[in-house]
């Protein structure tokens, strides 16, 4: 399947304008959210692995050895590596639309977890993961961690668990995690830390945007803007115009005024039996549930 992105012009010409959150994982992107899953403030990445970690014998018990694990937005595959040494798949294949940084993380894979037929499919699943024809039909487990379904609209991430059911197939079975609602103040520090560094991540999307398009987004003129909105119960992800500007790109133009943004991303909150509720309607009617002490996370086993 081709990447394409003939979507970004066009977002950009939108009232409000947007560019949609995949476009953040160019390599230096990548290495960015590496960066943001260490922040003190970040706390989905550790409280992920500590539920991995805490529930690792009930979680291998209902995922089952010898699996094929298709996981989706594999990025720097840490969380493969956990889930691998758990459950001791017979194959594992990351896709990730960051095709470099991928192949470098499953090459790093197969040797830390050697014997693994481990591979790599680049690919961009908001178009449809096609996997090579190979790969086994049966035992699949699609694992999607980290909360990244958070950054679909409800419709949206309905469709896309609806494609999991299909790429799992009769008898496989989707591990997935989820961030929940909580406290205000924790969720946006986790969105706009001290360090800066998911301020870099936001911007460095223009710079990706200026690469992918031949855009002229000049960085110094954007300031970062993360915040809960409650009423859609999501983080949302801006970068706003600290001056009236105008961007070019070959085939189109678009003037910004001073406080103008533009929609990056939204990160989703679900409530625990919201989203059991759409998984069943997207064809996955038994799931189990693991969560941390405090309650922000949950890791959520699924089966047809
Ligand atoms: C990769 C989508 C799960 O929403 O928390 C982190 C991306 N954006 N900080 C998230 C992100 C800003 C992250 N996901």
């Amino acid at each position: 399947m081709p990447i394409t992105n003939d979507d970004i012009a066009r977002g950009l010409r939108q009232h409000p304008a947007q560019i949609s959150p995949k476009y953040f994982y160019d390599q230096r992107g990548s290495e960015l959210f590496e960066d943001i899953t260490r922040l003190p403030e970040y706390y989905p990445t550790r409280t992920e692995n500590a539920i991995m970690q805490r529930h690792a014998a009930d979680i291998a018990q209902a995922v089952g050895p010898g699996r094929t694990v298709i996981e989706l937005g594999a990025g720097n595959c840490s969380k493969a590596e956990a889930l691998c040494r758990m459950v001791r798949p017979a194959c594992f294949v990351g896709v990730d639309i960051s095709a470099d940084f991928l192949a470098e993380a499953v090459e790093r894979l197969r040797r830390t977890c050697a014997p693994l037929d481990a591979r790599a499919v680049a690919g961009d699943l908001t178009q449809g993961v096609v996997l090579p024809s190979d790969i086994p039909r049966t035992g699949r487990l699609v694992f999607y961690p980290g909360s990244s379904i958070g950054n679909f609209d409800p419709p949206h991430a309905l469709a896309l668990l609806a494609h999991m059911r299909e790429l799992a197939g009769a008898d496989g079975a989707l591990l997935i995690g989820i961030d929940l609602p909580k406290d205000v103040g924790v969720l946006e520090a986790a969105y706009d830390d001290a360090a800066g560094v998911t301020a870099a991540f936001n911007l460095n999307v223009l710079a990706h945007v200026n690469r992918l398009i031949g855009s002229d987004f000049d960085l110094g003129q954007w300031r970062h803007r993360a915040f809960f909105n409650a009423a859609e119960a999501r983080i949302e992800m801006h970068l706003e115009a600290a001056e009236p500007c105008e961007v070019h790109w070959p085939g189109g133009s678009r003037r910004f005024a001073a406080g103008e943004r533009i929609h990056t991303e939204n990160s989703y909150k679900y409530a625990l039996p919201t989203f059991t509720d759409m998984l069943a309607r997207a064809g996955f009617a038994r799931t189990q549930a693991w969560t941390d002490e405090r309650g922000w996370f949950a890791v959520l086993h699924a089966r047809p």
